[in-house]
């Protein structure tokens, strides 16, 4: 961060109080972000990369100061958890209120209510007016894996079809299902058998809804016969693969697939659920019905649990004992859900997100028209689930991951966090809490914009 730009934010940090009782302790303090490079360096597995070269110190709602008391507009939300914002006040309330009482005992050793409270609500929030039923893990690659282990449990099948660019999480199995090698399946390999890809529609690489379809019953011919395939997963809106949502007919003709061979169809909500695409669930805007949700991220506001929500005959496949782990469903996580999910209900935080993509969407168009022209390719997603692409020319359309890079570092400079995404690195994602204000997305705005005019302007120079 320049000296100006430290400056200019440590006054912001103090014109801008806190809303939560506990002042916070922003000023810079001894410990610098380098020192924390240094230490990290020295003893963290480097495998663990971090986008951000600060240290956080303290975050409420949208924005997140660092220990050198530098204050950041957070766009990134801990990679889309944040829906709710940093510590919700009615989160922390519940999560301490929890701890008060109980933080584990484990379910299955002796039970408690809140787990099966926020099973309830998950099962009555899930699309289909089928019986539901629940199971609560802690990260959402546990929650993949295991609507996999319920999806052949029902069927008796062994086979999942994942999707070009689907990214499932970073465990073995999960990983088989990702599409992307580098950074996260290189070198580790190999991966568990019976998992299949299919294209993904992709107008950048002319792969259109029909050519994916083919694809799909071209792998049926070839390599995956349908009769031992226990699973379809996919991603209503790619997530790392690029903010791409499925084409609504895409995931009906899925929907069809399923029912004439009698495969599961798992809709991976983890980035895309509780209120980022303007519903509850990205798949609900194109009317089809899964038989399994997982769920994880935003869920929670900030604490670690993970769901499969499905269809109640599917769920119970598995034997009793065949589901679960020490931390499965923590109460403290689960009073923190249920908060949160309150939270997404009382503040309107659907109707936010769609008004949210709106305003980001007509920003982006702008911006990009008039301080990147030809450079901003696409602008995609739903609700205030989106993406924009950079390329070095509207002609080739070739990906700009170099200039993506350099948005991100002026953006961080300037004080504003940014993730980017995508198979080629080359788009930046929107998951900005829901509940940020209008100044602060502005704000947000306006140092995007800072930020692209100066990545342009290096690569001019
Ligand atoms: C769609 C999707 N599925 C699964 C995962 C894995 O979740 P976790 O990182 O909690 O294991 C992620 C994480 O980003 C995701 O976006």
């Amino acid at each position: 961060m320049t000296t100006t730009a430290k400056k200019k934010s440590r006054k912001s940090a103090t014109k801008t109080p806190p809303k939560i009782s506990v002042v916070p302790d922003v000023a810079a303090t001894a410990t610098t972000n380098a020192s924390l490079i240094a230490r990290r360096e020295a003893a963290v597995a480097r495998g663990v990369a971090s986008a951000a070269p600060i240290f956080a110190r303290y975050a409420e709602n949208a924005l997140l100061w660092d220990v050198e008391g530098n204050r950041f507009v957070d766009f990134a939300g801990g990679i889309a958890v944040l829906n709710t914002g940093h510590r919700h006040p009615k989160v922390i309330a519940a999560a301490k209120a929890q701890e008060d009482h109980y933080t584990h005992t484990s379910f299955q050793v002796v039970p408690y209510e809140p787990y099966i409270a926020l099973a309830e609500k998950l099962n009555a929030l899930a699309p289909g007016d089928h019986t539901k039923k629940s199971l609560l893990v802690t990260t959402g690659a546990e929650a993949v894996e295991n609507a996999v282990k319920i999806a052949r449990a029902a069927t008796g099948r062994p086979g999942v079809i994942a999707f070009t660019g689907g990214y499932h999480g970073r465990t073995l199995l999960t990983l088989g299902m990702t599409g992307k090698i580098s950074p996260y399946k290189k070198d580790v390999g190999p991966f568990p058998s019976d998992i299949f890809r299919a294209p993904f529609p992709s107008v950048r690489d002319g792969i259109t809804v029909q050519d994916a379809l083919t694809g799909l019953q071209n792998l049926f011919l070839t390599d995956a016969q349908p009769e031992r395939i226990a699973a379809i997963i996919i991603e209503p809106v790619l997530g790392e693969g690029g903010y791409t949502p499925v084409p609504f007919e895409m995931m009906q003709a899925l929907r069809d697939i399923c029912d004439t061979h009698g495969i599961m169809l798992i809709a991976d909500e983890i980035q895309a659920g509780f209120g980022r695409t303007g519903t509850w669930f990205a798949i609900e805007h194109s009317g089809v019905v899964p038989d399994l949700i997982t769920v994880a991220k935003s869920m929670a506001g900030g604490y670690p649990i993970a769901g499969v929500i499905g269809r109640a005959e599917v769920m119970d496949s598995v034997i009793p004992g065949g589901l679960g782990g020490t931390y499965g469903g923590n109460p403290v996580a689960c009073a923190a859900a249920l908060a949160a999910i309150e939270a997404i209900e009382e503040e309107g935080l659907l109707a936010r997100s769609t008004a949210l993509g709106e305003t980001f969407r007509a920003r982006f168009a702008e911006i990009g028209a008039r301080v990147a022209p030809y450079r901003m390719w696409d602008i995609r997603g739903l609700g205030a689930m989106l993406a924009v692409e950079f390329v070095t020319d509207f002609e080739t359309a070739k990906p700009d991951p170099d200039l993506t890079k350099a948005v991100v570092a002026h953006a961080l400079q300037r004080g504003l966090i940014l993730l980017a995404c995508g198979m080629h690195g080359n788009a930046l994602r929107i998951m900005v809490p829901l509940t940020a204000s209008d100044a602060i997305i502005d704000e947000g705005l306006t140092i995007f914009e800072e930020a692209l005019a100066a990545a342009v302007a290096d690569q001019q120079s």
